[in-house]
């Protein structure tokens, strides 16, 4: 991806490490004849009348144990973080750049948009902390990426629900692929920090996510005080779907949207941010989309949040 290219589609500039780093992550990506976008289009409109779609909530909990779970037995006989990537990217041959839709021919192009939306993150926020907790950390894959990017001596905390998750990171330790890094079982929908590890002091972690969130509807309030009350981090980095930020009057962007609500996606945060923002509870740093997405949605937009201090 051409530089000049990318660069006017970010919020905020990062630093040349960024651009050097994501050389390695390359993205060619192929127009698309009209027969094949309106192919894509349909597949798209078949799923929002799809009666039997996947919703995302509390009943889910099981699916993401199990789907880690065959990441975890991989990653054991293997010992290779390559097991840790997610089975569902690439499983479609398009993606989301710049509003539009693209083809490629690299199975990795998809994996290469989401690291580089992570050093994305990492280059311009993450590295101001020496605390990084991720809400939702799956696989970990995100973790091991910032393990090789951020400064050695940063702690990091994997947070799921599901168990796969602190087993996968006990087993980053032990194959010595990650030194610095603390897992346990946290529910978004009632979240605590539990007795055996202590929590980050305030103002010092960066709390992250990436389309995690994305799974929790509008049942977001305990969370955001969760975060914002017992956490109090220095930043808070979602790249997650974002409705707020998607216009009507753009066919793939309200495509997005109504995706997002069939699938019971995350519903309404960014306003309740910018209402709490307004009675000066929080400072929102960036609101924005993002450059990339799959082929049902464009579900990374940015949004950075950092709590008031009283
Ligand atoms: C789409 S996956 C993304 C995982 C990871 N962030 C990534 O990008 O690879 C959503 C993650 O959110 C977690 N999750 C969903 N609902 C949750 C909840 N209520 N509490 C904690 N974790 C939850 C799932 O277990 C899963 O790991």
């Amino acid at each position: 991806m051409k530089r000049e290219i990318l660069e006017k589609l970010l919020p905020v500039s990062p630093s040349d490490n960024f651009w050097q780093r994501i050389d390695q992550y390359p993205l060619n990506l192929i127009t698309l004849s009209r027969e094949q976008r309106d192919k894509c289009i349909l597949e798209i409109h078949k799923k929002l009348f799809d009666e039997n779609i996947v919703k995302s909530g509390p009943s889910r909990q099981k699916d993401w144990l199990t789907g880690w779970g065959e990441n975890l037995r991989n990653y054991k006989k293997s010992k290779d973080p390559k097991d840790l990537i997610p089975k569902y990217y690439n499983k479609y041959k398009f993606i989301r750049f710049d509003s539009d839709l693209y083809t490629f021919q690299n199975d990795e192009t998809e994996l290469n948009t989401v690291r580089i939306l992570i050093n994305y993150i990492a280059d311009i926020y993450l590295r101001k902390s020496n605390t990084i907790i991720e809400l939702g950390a799956g696989t970990c894959h995100h973790l091991y990426e910032l393990s090789k990017i951020l400064n050695p001596s940063t702690n990091f905390y994997a947070l799921d629900w599901s168990e796969s998750t602190t087993k996968i990171a006990e087993r980053l330790k032990d194959n010595n692929h990650m030194k610095n890094i603390k897992s346990f079982k946290f529910d978004f929908f009632n979240p605590d920090w539990d007795n055996i590890h202590k929590i980050p002091e305030a103002n010092q972690s960066i709390v992250f996510s990436f389309a995690a969130l994305e799974q929790i509807g509008s049942d977001f309030k305990k969370l955001y005080n969760f975060i914002n009350v017992k956490i109090k981090p220095l930043y808070v980095v979602h790249l997650e779907p974002i409705g707020e930020l998607l216009p009507d009057n753009d066919l793939l962007s309200l495509l997005s949207k109504k995706y997002f609500l069939k699938r019971n996606y995350l519903n309404g945060y960014l306003d309740f941010l910018r209402n709490k923002a307004n009675n000066k509870e929080i400072i929102i740093e960036t609101q924005s989309r993002m450059p990339f997405g799959s082929l049902f949605i464009e579900g990374y937009s940015l949004v950075v949040w950092r709590p008031l201090q009283k």
